[in-house]
This record gives C-alpha cells, sequence and structure tokens, in this order.
C-alpha cells in the first residue's frame, strides 16, 4: 500500500498485546516500527474476512435437547439447518453414560448432528444460542465445530454464497 501516512491513531494497548506484535514483527523481515506490523496485521485481518466471510457449525448434542436448539436457530434468522442422528463418544471413552435413563455399555452413544451454515458475523450468536439451548451441565452435552466455509451454491438458482444462503 502506498497510502500516504497522514493520520494519527491513537491506540491504548496492554504489555502482553505489545509483545504479540513485537514477536510477530520479528518474525517478519521486512517490518521496520510496530505501527508497520499493527498496519500489516490489521490488513491481513480484513483480507482474512473478505476471503471467510462464510462458517459451517456442526453441533454434537444430546437427542432430546434438538427441539429446543431448532426453536433457538429458527429465533436467529438461520435459513437452514441438518440434522443427522449420528454414534460417538467423548474423552470419557470407556465409561458409561446415560441415555434415556439406560446405562450404556458401548462406548458410542447416540446423538443429533446439527450442521448450520451460516454468515461469519452470526457466528458468535449461533454457538451461543445452541450452547444455552444443549446444555445440561453433565457430561456428554456434546461439542460445537466451527470451520470456514468456502462455497454455497443453491442448487435450484444457481446463486452463490451469501446469496445462497439469504
Ligand atoms: N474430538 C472430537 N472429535 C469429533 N467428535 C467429537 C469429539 N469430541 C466429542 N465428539 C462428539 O461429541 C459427542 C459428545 O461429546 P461429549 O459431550 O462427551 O464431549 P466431551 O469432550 O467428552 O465433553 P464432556 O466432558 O462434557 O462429556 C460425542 O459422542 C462425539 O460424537
Ligand atoms: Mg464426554
Amino acid at each position: 500500500m502506498n497510502d500516504k501516512l497522514d493520520q494519527r491513531i491513537q491506540l491504548v494497548a496492554s504489555a502482553s498485546f505489545g509483545k504479540i506484535v513485537d514477536d510477530w514483527r520479528r518474525r517478519q523481515s521486512d517490518l521496520p516500527s510496530r505501527s508497520e506490523a499493527i498496519r500489516r496485521l490489521v490488513h491481513l485481518g480484513l483480507q482474512h474476512d473478505e476471503d471467510h466471510p462464510m462458517r459451517m457449525i456442526t453441533a454434537i448434542i444430546r437427542p432430546h435437547r434438538y427441539e429446543a436448539v431448532r426453536e433457538a436457530l429458527m429465533t436467529l434468522g438461520v435459513s437452514g439447518v441438518t440434522a443427522t442422528q449420528v454414534q460417538g463418544f467423548g474423552r470419557q471413552r470407556g465409561q458409561t453414560e446415560f441415555y434415556r435413563g439406560a446405562e450404556y455399555k458401548v462406548a458410542e452413544i447416540p446423538k443429533i448432528r446439527v450442521d448450520v451454515a451460516v454468515a461469519s458475523s452470526m457466528v458468535e450468536s449461533v454457538v451461543d444460542a445452541i450452547q444455552k439451548a444443549a446444555g445440561s451441565g453433565k457430561i456428554g452435552d456434546g461439542k460445537i465445530f466451527v470451520s470456514g466455509l468456502t462455497e454455497v451454491v443453491r442448487i435450484r438458482t444457481g446463486e452463490r454464497d451469501q446469496t445462497a444462503l439469504d
């Protein structure tokens, strides 16, 4: 960027923030100052945001919590949901867990997998809503995975990405 540097932007930050910036700056070969490093980092962040506008949120939840999760997602206005019956285990592998009052001796326990594709700006609210609706505070409540989503196509129209999600 050859922009004229004529705007002064005040930045108050912690010592650890300064250290993170300095450590990163030292790993680059061409950044003579902290200001230069922060300009570069902001630029990279904006670029990253533009390159990754959507996320796929995959939640593995207790089957009887699905209705509540579905309600919460509809309230947030997501454009679609995929729900799949799955089986799995978490870190208590080998131990038993209760499902519908029955003690399961097997390691894999029935769960529902919920997949929701959203604009990246919605990730926090969707994750929060799923956690609240699916959580009981007991082991086996499940997990939420968030990954970058590169492309979406609506088959009927050929619309892509955000337009295909709306
Ligand atoms: N690392 C993982 N990779 C893929 N799936 C996972 C992973 N961890 C958990 N799951 C899936 O999530 C389901 C629920 O996991 P679970 O809630 O038991 O996770 P956990 O990490 O053991 O947490 P907790 O201590 O609350 O039980 C599992 O049945 C499995 O389908
Ligand atoms: Mg577990």
